[in-house]
């Protein structure tokens, strides 16, 4: 059995144009969905991960702006700016990318950002939203996740998920979104004794460790649904996630590709969330 992959940059496209149409008929009433990135300092990635998330505003017809800082400015400062874009008509979600120089409290910054604008869904009533099913926004990773599930039908009540990885920003906001659906779920991690034994009772299987080869074919139930978060390099530099792909898919029933699978989900969501945040006002 090889397992079908779910094609996270064909569902992108799919839900992105749907993005676009919203976002025009929302114009048509006066309104364009407005998304600010805050950045401070250089860091590499960062300054990728910030391009693509507004280019791909533009890309759909939302306005966004880069707010780009030196990593010398204050903490003050930066909880300063969060204010006025709170206060700003055209900004409907704020993101401040992580991570932050180590003088600023990122904690302290998240939660000064307006609940109704935290379409990364990292302040705490948005995590406190999500464990009581309350309307709000959710983090974009395992939003985006849960989407790769609905496209393909996948119905999960009753069914045993297993999460590998406790981050607030995937693992725990998974466990609580799987749930939400009627999933029994498991959170391992690495304090975990025998994660394989907690594997093979899986039907889902989403791993967000951030280490390569986590989840390789022996621990996996045939026919299993394996979501891969993971973002990592191998030997020749090139990007793999935390399963081990080659094998795991001659087991699994479905499988996320490392690229092309959550990756683009995630920008996708934050789009997705910043309309809908638009779409509230
Ligand atoms: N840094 C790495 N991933 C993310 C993300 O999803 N959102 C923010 N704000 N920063 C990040």
């Amino acid at each position: 059995m090889t397992a079908q992959k779910i094609d996270g940059n064909a569902l992108s496209q799919k839900l992105r144009a749907d993005v676009t149409t919203r976002t025009a008929t929302l114009k048509a009433k006066g309104i364009t969905p407005g998304l600010a990135v805050v950045l401070v300092g250089e860091n590499p990635a960062s300054q990728v991960y910030v391009r693509n998330k507004v280019k791909a505003c533009q890309d759909s017809g939302l306005h966004s702006v880069l707010d780009k800082h030196p990593d010398t400015l204050s903490e003050v400062a930066l909880l300063a700016r969060i204010d006025a874009l709170n206060h700003d008509a055209s900004i409907h979600g704020i993101l401040v990318q992580l991570p932050l120089p180590p003088h600023i409290d990122s904690q302290k910054v998240i939660e000064a950002i307006s609940p109704a604008k935290d379409v990364d869904g990292f302040h705490i009533a948005s995590a406190g939203a999500l464990m009581t099913g309350m309307p709000g926004f959710w983090p974009c990773t395992p939003y985006g996740c849960m989407k790769m599930l609905e496209s393909i039908g996948y119905n999960l009540k009753g069914k045993h998920a297993v999460v590998i990885g406790r981050s607030n920003i995937v693992g725990k906001p998974m466990a609580l979104m799987l749930l939400q659906k009627n999933a029994t779920v498991t959170i391992c991690h690495s304090a975990t004794p025998d994660l394989k034994a907690m594997t093979l009772q899986a039907d889902v299987i989403v791993a967000a460790v951030g280490k390569r080869n986590v989840l390789t074919a022996d621990m996996v139930k045939p026919g299993a649904v394996v979501i891969d978060v993971g973002m990592n390099r191998n030997e020749e530099g090139k990007l793999c996630g935390d399963v081990d792909f080659v094998g795991v898919e001659k087991v699994a029933g479905y499988i996320t590709p490392v690229p092309g699978g959550v990756g683009p989900m995630t920008i996708t969501m934050l789009l997705v969330n910043t309309l809908e945040a638009a779409e509230r006002v």
